[in-house]
C-alpha cells in the first residue's frame, strides 16, 4: 500500500514510518520540522530518517501528495497539555486546521492521533471506555476533541486515542524523558504535583502496533478505540522503578502540578483488542529499561 505518514519527525511518526516501511509498504514521511515543540530534535530526526520524504506544513501547504494514498497515517500535532496553555493560537493551527486539511485532502483510509487527554480524569473503580463522556480540560484536549468531531464526518476514519506513550526517542517534555535525563546526570528528577496522578503508561512499540493494524482494519466510520496499557501506574511508582533500574535513591523536586492534567488515565483496551487484534504486550518494568537504555546510548553518542 501507498502509505503518508503525517509527523515522521516526532517521537511516534518516526516509529510509525519506520515500522510500515519495514511491512512492505511504500512510506511517504511527512513533516514540518520547524513547528515541532522541540524543533532541533524533530530536525535531526527527520535528517536521520531514511524513508521517501517530504516537508510540508499541513495547515498552508498543497497537500496532493496526500490524495493518491491508500492510507494516511495522521499523527502531526502539537502535543502536550503542559504546553498548550497559552500557546492556544498554535494548538487550533497544527491540530484543528492542519486536521481538517489532511481529512479533507485524503483519497483513502485515515487514521487520526487523538488521546487519551479528551476523557478528563479516569474513575477509580473500572477503566475508560470510548464510549464514556469526554472532558477536555486543557486546549489541548479540547483541540484533540474538535479532531475527533471532524474525523467522525469522514468515511474509512479511525480514531486512536493514545494513553502516555514512552519508549526509546521519547519527547523531550515528556515525564520519563525529563526524569531519566536528570537520573543520569545525578540531579534530582522535576515532578509535576505530588507523584500520586496515575497513567496508563503505554510503550511505543506497542503504539506502533496498534497503529499498523489500525492501517488495514475493518471498523465502522469514525470509531474511537482506545490505546493504553489497561493497568495504570501512579507517578511514584515509574519513579521507584526507575531507581531500582538505574540502581540509586532518585531525589524529586516538586513543582506545582499542571492545570487539566488529568488525576488518574486508565485505558479499557477491549475494543482495540476486538477491532484491531490488539493487546499491549510490554510492561513497564521493561519498556521503562528499553527507554533507560536508549537514553545511556544518547548520552555516550558522540554529538
Ligand atoms: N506521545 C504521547 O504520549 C501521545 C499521547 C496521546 C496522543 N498523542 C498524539 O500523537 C501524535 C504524535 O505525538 P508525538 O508524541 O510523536 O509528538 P511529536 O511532537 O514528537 O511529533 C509531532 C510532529 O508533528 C509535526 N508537526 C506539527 N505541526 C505540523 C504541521 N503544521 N505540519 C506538519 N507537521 C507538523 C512536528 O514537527 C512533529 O515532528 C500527536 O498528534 C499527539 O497529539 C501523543
Amino acid at each position: 500500500m501507498r502509505v503518508v505518514v503525517t509527523g515522521a519527525a516526532g517521537f511516534i511518526g518516526g516509529r510509525v514510518a519506520r515500522a510500515a516501511a519495514e511491512a512492505g509498504h511504500d512510506v511517504l514521511a511527512v513533516d514540518a520540522p520547524g513547528r515541532a515543540l522541540a524543533p532541533a530534535t524533530a530536525r535531526r530526526n527527520w535528517d536521520a530518517l531514511p524513508l521517501e520524504k517530504a516537508e510540508l506544513d499541513l495547515a498552508s501547504a498543497d497537500l496532493a501528495p496526500l490524495t493518491s494514498a491508500d492510507v494516511v497515517v495522521h499523527l502531526a500535532g502539537r502535543p502536550g497539555i503542559r504546553s498548550s496553555w497559552g500557546a492556544e493560537e498554535d494548538i487550533r493551527r497544527d491540530n484543528v486546521l492542519a486536521s481538517r486539511r489532511v481529512l479533507a485532502a485524503a483519497g483513502g483510509r485515515v487514521v487520526v492521533a487523538s488521546s487519551s487527554s479528551v476523557y478528563g480524569s479516569a474513575g477509580r473503580d473500572r477503566p475508560t471506555r470510548e464510549d464514556d463522556p469526554l472532558a477536555p480540560a486543557s486546549p489541548y484536549a479540547a483541540s484533540k476533541v474538535a479532531v475527533e468531531r471532524l474525523a467522525r464526518r469522514r468515511p474509512e476514519t479511525v480514531i486512536l486515542r493514545y494513553f502516555s506513550v514512552y519508549g526509546p526517542g521519547q519527547r523531550p517534555d515528556m515525564a520519563f524523558h525529563r526524569f531519566a535525563e536528570a537520573a543520569l546526570a545525578g540531579r534530582p528528577l522535576p515532578v509535576f504535583g505530588d507523584g500520586r496522578k496515575a497513567r496508563s503508561f503505554t510503550h511505543v512499540d506497542d503504539v506502533v502496533a496498534a497503529t499498523l493494524a489500525a492501517m488495514s482494519a475493518t471498523t465502522p466510520a469514525g470509531t474511537a478505540i482506545n490505546v493504553g496499557h489497561p493497568e495504570p501506574v501512579t507517578v511514584r511508582e515509574a519513579i521507584d522503578l526507575l531507581g531500582r533500574i538505574l540502581g540509586v535513591r532518585p531525589e524529586i523536586e516538586s513543582a506545582a502540578p499542571v492545570a487539566g492534567d488529568a488525576d488518574r488515565t486508565w485505558a479499557d483496551p477491549s475494543r482495540a483488542r476486538d477491532l484491531l487484534g490488539w493487546t499491549p504486550r510490554i510492561a513497564l518494568a521493561d519498556g521503562l529499561a528499553d527507554q533507560i537504555a536508549w537514553h545511556r546510548a544518547s548520552t555516550l553518542a558522540p554529538a
